[in-house]
């Protein structure tokens, strides 16, 4: 097995060789005058076993650009099975169309990978993974949500509650808790009356507990502001915030913090300050 480390996963891509014990394929990549991607990989992949490792995010179309020169460039250069690893799976979310009319970007992008070349595709915590079956090559989603669990089990936070944010991240915050050795629980919505509508809770009173509140992507903050505004009036004593994608687009953590977010827990799906768990030994073990 051998590694290529994309630009956007560098520190990921090194954990996850460390991890497996093997090489790393060097690539000279550097844009053309006009901001076109020049990539040579220098080192040989003829007859090898080989993952190209390289999350999506943020610059999306570029890193895209990157890792589908990159598979191509693998598969023609011999490589005995390519396998894609995108931690961080852009477009993932456009994975329907909402509204008559509009691009199902998820599936273009998942067209792409296999055109370039993947034989296989192994990413993390993809919004809604039962969709990501069926696409024409086999795709493995894996879960952060055990490893961001331990990770919060060690931070001595009060009497926890895991808190998804909504009835759709009740699972994730029921892995995230299980880890934890705490209670989970996720924020219902009730109607009151016609105009009304009262967000907690569903089952446990929060009152003088820790709370995190469980998503599998932070983007603009918007879910987790309201989530920590509700459980603060709900009387919790800190509130958390932990994910798997920490995209913190915009001033997301500025409005985070004001919205007495104490901490945000990420993985290094994203590489970033608070990439504060590597989901390096989950993709070591899918890959060996
Ligand atoms: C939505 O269902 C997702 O699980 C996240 O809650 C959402 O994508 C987060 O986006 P934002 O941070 O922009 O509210």
């Amino acid at each position: 097995m051998k590694v290529v480390v994309g630009s956007a996963s560098q520190r990921l891509a090194a954990r996850v060789a460390k991890g497996l014990k093997c090489g790393l394929v060097r690539r000279e990549i550097r844009r053309f005058p006009d901001g076109e991607f020049y990539i040579r990989l220098t080192s040989r992949v003829k007859g090898e076993r080989v993952a190209v490792i390289q999350s999506t995010c943020h610059p999306q179309n570029d890193n895209l650009v990157e890792l589908l020169l990159t598979l191509d460039a693998v598969r023609d250069l011999g490589a005995k099975r390519v396998t894609a690893v995108v931690p961080y799976l852009a477009y993932a979310r456009q994975d329907k169309r909402f509204r008559p009319g509009e691009a199902v970007s998820f599936n273009t992008v998942l067209k792409l990978i296999r055109m370039a070349g993947a034989d296989e595709l192994v990413t993390v915590d993809v919004h809604e993974g039962e969709k990501i079956g069926g696409k024409g090559f086999p795709v493995e989603n894996l879960t952060a949500m055990p490893l961001l669990g331990k990770f919060l089990g060690k931070m001595n936070l009060k009497d926890a509650v895991a808190m998804g944010g909504d009835q759709g991240s009740e699972e994730r915050a029921r892995a995230v808790a299980a880890e934890m050795g705490a209670e989970h629980d996720y924020l219902e919505k009730k109607r009151i009356t016609p105009t009304k509508v009262l967000t907690k809770p569903k089952k446990l009173d929060v009152r003088g507990r820790d709370v995190v509140i469980v998503d599998d992507i932070i983007s603009t903050g918007g879910t987790v502001v309201e989530a920590a505004k509700i459980l603060r009036r709900q009387g919790a004593r800190r509130v958390y915030a932990a994910c798997t994608h920490g995209v913190l687009a915009c001033d997301a953590l500025g409005r985070l913090r004001a919205a007495g977010v104490k901490k945000i827990v990420a993985t290094d799906t994203i590489e970033r300050r608070e990439s504060l768990v590597s989901v390096a030994p989950l993709v070591a073990r899918a890959l060996g």
